[in-house]
């Protein structure tokens, strides 16, 4: 309706009519003999004026507008916008135009108040996490300065109490570190194929001494085949079995069991590592792979975590093009499931 031709053809037989209806109140229409193509040609000459007139003034500016707002239009098609994008209409088009120009604008807002949220709260973790060892060790060494160097065994114990507290500052940084080299893609995933239980077999012998401090045994599934390739990248997976791994004896109970289990189906391995500990609520499950997400912030620092061993293996996995999944329930224990290419089996005694 809002078409500038529509809008001429209405402007003209308005004009048209007017000027009829004042020709016919002045007599005058009655006196000219040809009257109907006066009025054809008053018709087509307003219509065609006002044509002309409306497309080189409202509808150029409404136009200009519309490739002003040209950058920014969304890339992805989109079939509503097509539907709009296709009109000749100039009015109905910029109307859509500006709507989902202002939707998106809307949208980026609140992506970036969200995103300064994320800086600031991160910023805060990580400020609060590298202050407590850093604080400690600091501690330590201004103790020892006043005087505690002098007794031996207290120097030492004090110095091992620093010791400890760097260690774990560096692992903290080192955490860090790893997680913004994997957000911008700075680590390459080196692929190979190896045997996904060679090297879990080699983990459990690591972490032997952890585990049975608690009583807890490390366990294959009894129905896992005695070898199986995987296509990945050998150390990235070694780093994410290890810390599900030392997740679930940390956080699992005194003599559980831990199991690590791997299933061929078809061209992948779905990877699970599952426990028998107190399990983790529903509201918590979907934020543990946040970084520095702790379920319990002081039972969870007394076990020494920082919160960030779930965020690097999730990174680790996505730039395996995979996902973890994790289920749990309250007293019964916690599963956590991957899933990686199947890799070619390799002979390595060859
Ligand atoms: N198997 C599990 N059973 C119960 N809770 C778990 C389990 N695994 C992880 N969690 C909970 O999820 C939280 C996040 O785990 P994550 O590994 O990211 O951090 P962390 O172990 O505290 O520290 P880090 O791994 O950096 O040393 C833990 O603090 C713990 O509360
Ligand atoms: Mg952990």
């Amino acid at each position: 309706m809002t078409h500038p031709r529509n809008v001429a053809l209405f402007i003209g037989a308005f004009v048209t009519l007017v000027t009829s209806l004042l020709l016919y109140f002045f007599s005058v229409i009655p006196a000219v003999k040809h009257w109907q193509i006066l009025l054809l040609v008053l018709f087509i000459a307003s219509t065609g004026s006002c044509y002309i007139l409306l497309s080189m003034t409202l509808y150029k500016q409404l136009d200009d507008i519309s490739n002003l707002l040209r950058p920014y239009k969304k890339k992805e098609p989109n079939p509503e916008h097509n539907e709009y994008i296709n009109t000749t209409d100039p009015i109905v088009r910029i109307r859509k135009e500006l709507s989902d120009f202002a939707v998106q604008k809307q949208r980026e807002i609140e992506e970036l108040k969200k995103l300064e949220t994320f800086r600031r709260e991160f910023l805060a973790d990580v400020s609060h996490e590298l202050k407590t060892p850093l604080f400690a060790a600091q501690g330590f060494v201004h103790t020892l300065m006043e005087g505690a160097m002098d007794d031996i065994k207290v120097r030492d114990r004090f110095l091992q109490k620093a010791a400890y507290s760097l260690d774990g500052l560096n692992i903290l940084v080192e955490d860090l570190i790893t997680i913004s080299q994997l957000e911008i893609g700075e680590i390459k995933m080196h692929f190979q194929s190896f045997d996904i239980r060679k090297l879990t077999e080699d983990i459990f012998e690591q972490l032997e001494d952890a585990a049975e401090k608690r009583g807890t045994r490390l366990k294959f599934n009894k129905y896992a085949p005695k070898s199986c390739y995987i296509y990945a990248d050998k150390l990235r997976i070694g780093q994410v079995v290890t810390n599900l791994i030392v997740n679930a004896v940390k956080y699992g109970k005194d003599n559980g069991t831990v199991i690590f289990s791997y299933v061929i189906e078809g061209d992948s391995v779905l990877i699970s590592v599952k426990d028998d500990g107190p399990g983790i609520e529903e509201t918590h499950l979907n934020r543990i792979f946040e970084r520095f997400y702790r379920v319990e912030k002081s039972r969870s620092k007394d076990q020494g975590g920082s919160g960030l061993g779930l965020s690097i293996v999730k990174h680790i996995l996505e730039a395996h093009d995979s996902k973890i999944t994790v289920s749990s329930k309250i007293n019964e224990g916690t599963e956590f499931q991957f899933r990686l290419k199947k890799g070619k089996v390799i002979n390595e005694k060859g």
